[in-house]
């Protein structure tokens, strides 16, 4: 009788306990295009099927929070022609799976300094943030115009509004009251960061957040992500001691 080979997808649900927040740093869109002779907007457009793939994989798998870095602060700085493609397809992007995103069960919300987005672009993440909401099966994060200082630099601002109002003791401030005040409050740090294109950085990413996550860096270019190369990075993740600064007995 011959044996199955199992799925990687089998082997991690053999495993049982998937990570609860995966967050992904894409990468590597503009290699990808410049390898095929392509324009830069190219790779990103190749991209917008491997957000796909990693919604399938953490659908398929159990994962609950996924957050992926789409645009960060310091991306305001590439040349507009790109920045312009880029805000394109995010509306494309929204247009063309809201509908699928919603049967789904997925909430999608985009976190950073929105207000910098132009007022189309802003329109098309309001419409997708409602058109979601009470989606039970994944939260999807979209990092845009995000860096994680930025976000820091928010956080304090709070709470030193909240000191200088009387209302908050600057001994009493806790850890609890600085993650409350990032776009991340509502959902648990992420477990597991994976980054494409095997750039070994953080870039600015959820550094709060990311304080007892397991690191995964993968050479495949972002375009080239499938939910196998997912699954891969959670078989890796799988292995791992995780010890939170503890000894394991
Ligand atoms: C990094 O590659 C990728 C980006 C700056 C954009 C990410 C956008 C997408 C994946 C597509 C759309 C997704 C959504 C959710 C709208 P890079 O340009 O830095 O690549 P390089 O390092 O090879 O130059």
């Amino acid at each position: 009788m011959s044996t199955v080979p199992s799925t990687l997808l089998d082997q991690v649900r053999q495993h049982g306990a998937v990570p609860t927040h995966v967050a992904i740093i894409m990468d590597g869109n503009g290699r990808w295009a410049t390898e095929r002779g392509l324009g830069r907007p190219a790779g990103h457009h190749a991209g917008m099927a491997s957000v796909r793939e990693a919604v399938e994989g953490c659908l398929a798998a159990g994962v609950q929070v996924l957050t992926l870095f789409a645009f960060s602060q310091e991306n305001w700085q590439r040349p507009p022609a790109e920045i312009d493609a880029l805000m394109a397809l995010l509306e494309e992007y929204i247009a063309k799976e809201a509908n699928e995103l919603r049967a789904q069960g997925v909430s999608v919300r985009m976190l950073g300094d929105l207000e910098r987005l132009s007022p189309s672009a802003k329109a098309a993440v309001d419409q997708i943030e409602q058109s979601t909401a009470g989606g039970t099966n994944l939260a999807l994060n979209v990092c845009l115009s995000y860096s994680a200082r930025a976000e820091l630099v928010r956080a304090m601002q709070h709470l030193g509004a909240r000191v200088a109002a009387g209302t908050l003791a600057p001994h009493a401030i806790t850890e609890q009251d600085v993650a409350a005040e990032l776009y991340t409050a509502a959902w648990p740090d992420p477990d597991l960061i994976i980054r494409t294109s095997g750039e070994m950085r953080v870039s600015n990413f959820l550094l709060w957040q990311m304080a007892y996550a397991e690191l995964h860096v993968t050479p495949v270019l972002w375009p080239d992500f499938t939910r196998e190369t997912f699954y891969v990075a959670l078989l890796d993740f799988l292995r791992r001691d995780r010890r939170f600064g503890r000894v394991t007995s």
